[in-house]
């Protein structure tokens, strides 16, 4: 059931030195494939990474709040293509969301690293970086990174009563559940 799964995701940034099956890897790839996409147009483009020492340079494509890439046993570079679609930004992140439910569905954890908009240094922007590094073609964009391993530390799931309800309105702006 779906609901159990959101009820229980948290991410993860802490994974176990275990290595990812490679089925799971391709099972988390397809379902990313299948995610909606604004008119079908699927501008998106994934890097897989199981490489250590490339993993170690992804962790690095931003000063802060990436760092937790490098210890994953594995990494999805989401990339876009902005000339294929205006729509490029929801669609890759469509797809980074949907990974990361399909990761978590197998018993694994995962993290989001954002990219677009960071830089790596002054003058380099994180995707800048990133497409020297996995040899990106020009017209790709780099939305975020999926880290996704063995969960090495323990999330607790929100309690309900931790939830924004106050955030969700019925038929009109503020108006509470009948
Ligand atoms: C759009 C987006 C960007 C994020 N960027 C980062 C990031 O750069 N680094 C990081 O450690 N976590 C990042 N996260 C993970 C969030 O910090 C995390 O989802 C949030 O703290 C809530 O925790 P939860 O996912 O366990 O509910 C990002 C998540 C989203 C959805």
């Amino acid at each position: 059931m779906f609901n159990e799964l959101a009820e229980k995701r948290r991410s993860v940034r802490v994974y176990a030195e275990r290595p990812v099956e490679a089925g799971k890897i391709d099972a988390i790839v397809e379902a990313a494939l299948r995610s909606p996409t604004g008119g079908a147009r699927r501008p998106w483009a994934f890097v897989v990474v199981t490489d250590k020492a490339l993993l170690k340079e992804l962790s690095a494509a931003k000063p802060q709040g990436a760092a937790f890439v490098k210890d994953a046993p594995v990494a999805v570079v989401v990339c876009g293509d902005p000339s294929a679609s205006g729509l490029w930004v929801e669609d890759c992140s469509i797809a980074a969301v949907t990974m990361q439910y399909a990761a978590h569905a197998l018993g694994l954890g995962s993290r989001w690293a954002h990219m677009r908009g960071n830089t790596f240094s002054e003058g380099t922007t994180s995707t800048q970086y990133i497409a020297k590094l996995l040899g990106l073609p020009e017209n790709l964009a780099v939305e975020c990174i999926i880290a996704i391993g063995y969960p090495a530390e323990e999330m607790v799931p929100y309690r309900k009563e931790e939830l924004r309800f106050d955030k969700v309105s019925y038929n009109r702006y503020g108006q509470k559940k009948a």
